[in-house]
């Protein structure tokens, strides 16, 4: 819709990306509604003589936000990602843009790990692991020695057997089976589990694996405390309030992204109030450079790209994880034909569609 096309009832497309605003606590806003404001996102009365009103609310803390600029939200005044949808085909790169960013220097790997702009970085990860106890192996890929503020990234190997019980004292954990089949327990709960499923264990309860066959986990820790404790047995401290902490991949959740798409595994729903974690594909394609308010880790599950940042740019493939501190342009290039597809965990928790 054209601002020409726009009629006195609808609103208009003040912006294709929502506004970053830094609210203060107690403050009341008034966000503009009728996309006529040229103060956006806030009202500045252009809307006499339209139907609309602005939106009044109050600011419940100090924080950076992204109000919706586009007024095609469902969750005003804050955006909700509606503006990747005002087209058929979501934003990609324009000329102007690949062309401003042909100098990117290809940043060579040190020890796997190709570090870009702003602290973030890929790295394709060695089969070492750094730690082991019983049947489980693990190691670090995110963390705060990376520059992770509050979100980590651990890849956990499971051997065929039955794993020590395991508890993050104060840390959520959000898991994702990359590949093999088993079952984990939380506390006295089992749920059985296979490449693609995401699965919750709230701060404080303990988990072990059951695995019939080796299995691999990518474990979004947040926030990382590095407080492990390794429980005889489990105390029965299981969170009742969230039975379903499993989620499968199923079509008919995923969100339409235009030609993309995304399915939430893990989030609120099933208790985990910090982390968000989703699985998407991507098509041949290079995505508008764009940013987040949240930190994002990021696992290639198939095919390959290139990510690029400000001036950096470091291809990506199968294997590999993407570091992305909270605010770091970049922009997720799919150079596969058959698409790339990937599992994204982020802090703090919300849509992965909202970007600015
Ligand atoms: S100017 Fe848009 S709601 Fe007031």
């Amino acid at each position: 819709m054209s601002k020409e096309e726009t009629k006195k009832d609808d609103p208009v497309i003040a912006a294709t990306k929502p506004c970053l605003s830094k609210l203060q606590e107690g403050k009341r806003y008034m966000w503009c509604t009728c996309g006529r404001s040229k103060k956006q996102p806030f009202c500045d009365g252009s809307h006499a003589g339209t139907p609309f009103k602005p939106l009044m609310f109050v600011a419940e803390k100090t924080e950076e936000v992204l109000l919706c600029a586009c007024k095609q939200t469902r969750s005003g005044p804050y955006c909700d990602g509606a503006h990747n949808n005002l087209q058929d085909t979501y934003e990609e790169a324009s000329a102007e843009e690949i062309s401003a960013m042909s100098n990117a220097k290809l940043i060579e790997r040190d020890g796997g790990k190709a570090v870009l702009d702003g602290g973030a970085y890929v790295l394709t990860p060695d089969a070492t692991h750094d730690e082991h106890k019983g049947t489980l192996s693990w190691q670090t890929l995110i963390g705060a020695k990376d520059g992770a503020k509050h979100l980590s990234l651990l890849r956990f190997h499971a051997e065929p057997g039955t794993s020590p019980w395991r508890r993050q004292d104060d840390s959520d954990a959000v898991l994702f089976i990359v590949s093999g089949t088993g079952r984990i327990s939380i506390e006295d709960q089992s749920f059985d589990v296979g490449p693609e499923t995401g699965l919750f264990v709230a701060a404080g309860e303990a988990f072990c694996i059951h695995a019939d066959m080796p299995i691999t986990i990518m474990a979004a820790i947040c926030p990382e405390t590095g407080q492990v404790s390794w429980p005889e047995r489990p105390d029965g401290n299981f969170d009742t309030n969230f039975a379903e902490r499993r989620v499968g991949v199923d079509h008919d959740k995923a969100e339409v992204m235009a030609d993309r798409f995304f399915q939430i595994l893990v989030d609120e729903q099933i208790g985990s109030k910090e982390v968000t974690q989703f699985i998407g594909e991507v098509p041949l394609s290079r995505a508008a450079f764009h940013r987040h308010l949240y930190e994002e880790a990021i696992v290639i599950l198939s095919g390959e790209g290139m990510m690029w940042t400000e001036t950096c740019r470091a291809p990506v493939k199968v294997g590999d994880i993407i570091f992305l501190s909270r605010r770091q342009g970049h922009s997720l290039e799919c150079t596969d034909p058959k698409g790339l597809r990937l599992m994204g965990a982020f802090y703090p928790a919300g849509s992965p569609a909202i970007n600015y």
